[in-house]
């Protein structure tokens, strides 16, 4: 197979990481698609050079699997998006919230920390390489019931200063997306409740949701030559909803166009 570059995509089943698959193997590269729900895979294969690999991120074995994976397929590896996620512990004193928080820092958190172990031998051999984790506007501040979610996505937002410090001299670079509210399998129960969805949309500038292609340009972006210069970093892609102190709900002039 001859791919102009190689990456390997995290939750790439469902939502934004499939949509960061079709982008990465639309541009060229191969791709190495990995999901712990076999179903989301199914389709994935009969894209053009992407390799589907079932396996959970929370374990090393699947982080060490997918980097042999690509290497053994593709010859080389040039961008991981670390983007397996998901939330929901409930309320701190309800039965079994503990086993949940620790599940949901394991998968989200821990699991990026597994991913870019398994990847800095390779990324060395190349002289260089590019990771990019999806933290979430929920990493940047806290949001009612989501203790646990918050302090996974936070956890993601300064591991990637602190590795992209210790990995910069040898040109990895490690940034985060922090995603808002984006139209996926994640997030469908709350667009489509008749009052929680609009609720929602009226507290982001843009005045929408975002598509998950949207999220899969600025994962792409941060891991591509384009971002040579930029590490540490999270970046937010949520249509100016973090830009909002909170106190009011945009627009400031319903209905009057701004000058
Ligand atoms: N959708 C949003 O509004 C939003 C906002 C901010 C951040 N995020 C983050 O974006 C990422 C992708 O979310 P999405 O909205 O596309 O959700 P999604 O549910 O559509 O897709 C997530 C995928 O991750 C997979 N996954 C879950 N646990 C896994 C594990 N242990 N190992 C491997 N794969 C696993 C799921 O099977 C699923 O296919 C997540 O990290 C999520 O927290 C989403």
């Amino acid at each position: 197979m001859s791919v102009s570059a190689v990456a390997v995509v995290t939750g790439a089943g469902s939502g934004i990481g499939l949509a960061a698959v079709r982008l990465y193997a639309e541009r060229g590269y191969g791709v190495v698609a990995v999901d712990v729900n076999p179903g989301g895979l199914a389709e994935l294969e009969k894209i053009g050079n992407v390799v589907a690999l079932r396996g959970d991120v929370a374990e090393e074995k699947t982080n060490e699997e997918f980097v042999s994976v690509a290497l053994e397929r593709f010859g080389r590896l040039d961008a991981v998006v670390l983007n397996a996620g998901f939330g929901g512990a409930g309320p701190l004193e309800s039965p079994g919230a503990i086993d949940r928080f620790d599940r949901i820092v394991a998968v989200n958190l821990r699991g990026v920390v597994l991913g870019v172990k398994a990847a800095l031998p390779a990324f060395r051999a190349a002289g260089g390489g590019a990771v990019v984790a999806t933290s979430s506007v929920s990493g940047l501040a806290g949001d009612p019931g989501t203790w646990a979610y918050n302090a996974a996505k936070a956890g993601v937002v300064n591991l990637v200063r602190g590795l992209a410090i210790d990995y910069a001299v040898e040109n990895i670079r490690i940034n985060a997306i922090a995603p808002g509210g984006t139209a996926t399998a994640l997030t469908q129960g709350v667009i489509a409740h008749p009052e929680l969805g609009p609720a929602v949309t009226r507290r982001i500038p843009l005045q929408r949701w975002a598509e998950p292609r949207e999220q899969a340009e600025a994962a792409f972006f941060l891991t591509s030559p384009a971002a040579s210069y930029i590490t540490g970093v999270t970046l937010p892609v949520d249509g100016g909803l973090s830009a909002n102190g909170g106190i009011l709900l945009p627009p400031a002039f319903p209905g009057d166009a701004p000058h």
